[in-house]
């Protein structure tokens, strides 16, 4: 009787539904919130599975939070010195540090396995008076193997195999080390929540409990994390967050170089790169990296032009290579090395669009010296030089740079720092620049030629 009536009367029935699960919230609300330890979903009601991650037996009460005692300061009452930092041996981390270490500062190493995260930390370990190495991945006896290759004594450095988080945090607030290394974030569990180690969850409640350890006593706290073999960040990533600095390992496709990418750094500026080299004593620093990029005799060959590609506020020359040759089989490759591939078929249709270079029955094949890859769009008109270079025969010279962005009309587009980049070619005893129509300072003693559109200047280049 009652159903009958409700149903026939809409609006009390919408009235009904809504004091209902305006009870439901005033109870939720009264009862507390019940969170997933495995995915960190916040249910209503406590049920055995979780209805987000299909985990079993994994929500259990949060605790209630206290209403009262939150402080309140002013902003211009706060001392926001950082406190001094420590400078490193390698200059190369240094530089993408944004200076050095700073106390309690939280670093985020990531990479994929095998690059030489852990190399790279044992190494920070000189700048240091002592330091908390904390590998659940290794044994001890690995690590002192390495320590040995690095020419490292291990004064200082004490060793701690452990994998509790509440255990390390523990002992690193008694004890409160210069330098902690975490290696690796995965290998850690905490005990307040559930789930194994290297899940998100536990992943984010270590991290969260050796975070505040670093920030109350005020050691540098540098986290190792892996990336999966899919190239899949998310892992480590879901720290970024937490943490102050993001540095990202990766290597080139020689695979004796590696690079170390500021991807997000509090304390300074993000985009730096540290250049290093892989060698049977561990990393060295590459703080010429343009005498590596740049073999000698650039430029005499065809189909070669030097380019300048800024990674952060450093010019780094680089040699650009590409060779062309009649298609075999009816449709051409096109194949870039360091290049992107879209940007690299765009290029070749403003070279026969725009600057009447056929390469559409040729095989263009484009890298760069070492597999440098490049990312920022200034080394357009070199890449167009260089394969213009190669389908006509004739050498650029030696010493010669092509800076600019090409745009699909054929328009060679301004360029940031420009004359940074012409400062570093000419300390490395260029004379020629090629770049856009834009305002310098200084040329830095390069001949610096202006060209508004690519087909003039292929035009001046080859006629
Ligand atoms: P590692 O630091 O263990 O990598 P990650 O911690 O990122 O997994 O480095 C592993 C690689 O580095 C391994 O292939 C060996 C190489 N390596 C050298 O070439 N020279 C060295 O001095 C060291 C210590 C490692
Ligand atoms: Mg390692």
């Amino acid at each position: 009787m009652w159903r009958l009536t409700a149903s026939s009367t809409p609006s009390l029935k919408l009235s009904r539904a809504r004091s209902r699960s305006q009870v439901a919230k005033k109870k939720a609300a009264g009862r507390g919130r019940y969170v997933c330890a495995n995915c960190g979903a916040v249910h209503v009601q406590w049920t055995g599975q979780c209805s987000d991650c299909e985990a079993w037996g994994t929500i259990s009460e949060a605790a209630a939070t206290a209403a009262s005692g939150i402080e309140v300061t002013s902003l211009s009452a706060i001392d926001a010195s950082e406190g001094e930092r420590t400078r490193s041996v390698s200059g190369e981390l240094e530089r993408v540090l944004g200076g050095g270490f700073v106390p309690g500062g939280v670093v985020l190493l990531a990479g994929d396995p095998g690059i030489g995260k852990s190399t790279l930390a044992l190494q920070a370990t000189r700048d240091f008076k002592t330091t908390a190495y904390v590998s659940g991945e290794e044994s001890p006896a690995q690590i002192k193997m390495r320590s040995e290759r690095l020419g490292i004594s291990g004064e200082g450095v004490m060793m701690i195999s452990e994998t509790s988080a509440e255990k390390i945090a523990h002992w690193l607030k008694a004890h409160s080390p210069d330098l902690v290394v975490l290696d690796s974030i995965q290998t850690l569990k905490s005990d307040s929540v559930m789930g194994a180690p290297g899940a998100v969850s536990q992943i984010r409640e270590s991290a969260a409990l050796l975070i505040q350890a670093a920030k109350e006593k005020g050691f540098p706290l540098l986290i190792i994390g892996h990336v999966t073999k899919s190239g899949d960040v998310a892992g480590p990533m879901i720290l970024e967050h937490l943490v102050d600095v993001v540095l990202f390992m990766e290597t080139d496709t020689s695979g004796g170089f590696r690079i170390l990418r500021g991807l997000k750094n509090r304390f300074g500026a993000t985009n730096e790169v540290g250049l290093f080299e892989m060698t049977g004593t561990g990393l060295i620093d590459l703080s010429d990296p343009s005498e590596i990029f740049l073999p000698s005799g650039q430029g005499e060959g065809v189909g070669s032009a030097g380019i300048c590609s800024m990674e952060g506020r450093r010019p780094i020359l680089i040699e650009v290579q590409a060779l062309t040759s009649p298609t075999a089989y009816g449709l051409p490759r096109r194949l870039g090395t360091g290049v992107d591939q879209n940007r690299l078929s765009m290029l070749l249709a403003v070279l026969e669009r725009r600057c009447d270079i056929s390469v559409s029955r040729d095989d263009v094949y484009v890298n760069t010296a070492g597999g440098y890859r490049l990312r920022e769009p200034s080394a357009d008109l070199g890449i167009l030089a260089a394969t213009a270079s190669s389908v006509k025969g004739v050498p650029l010279g030696a010493n010669i740079l092509f800076c600019g962005e090409v745009g699909l009309g054929g328009e060679i587009r301004p360029i940031p720092r420009l004359e940074d980049r012409l400062k570093e070619a000419s300390r490395l005893g260029f004379r020629i620049a090629y770049a856009p129509a834009q305002e310098i300072d200084a040329a830095h003693g390069i001949e610096v030629r202006t060209f508004g559109k690519a087909g003039d200047l292929m035009c001046h280049l080859f006629e």
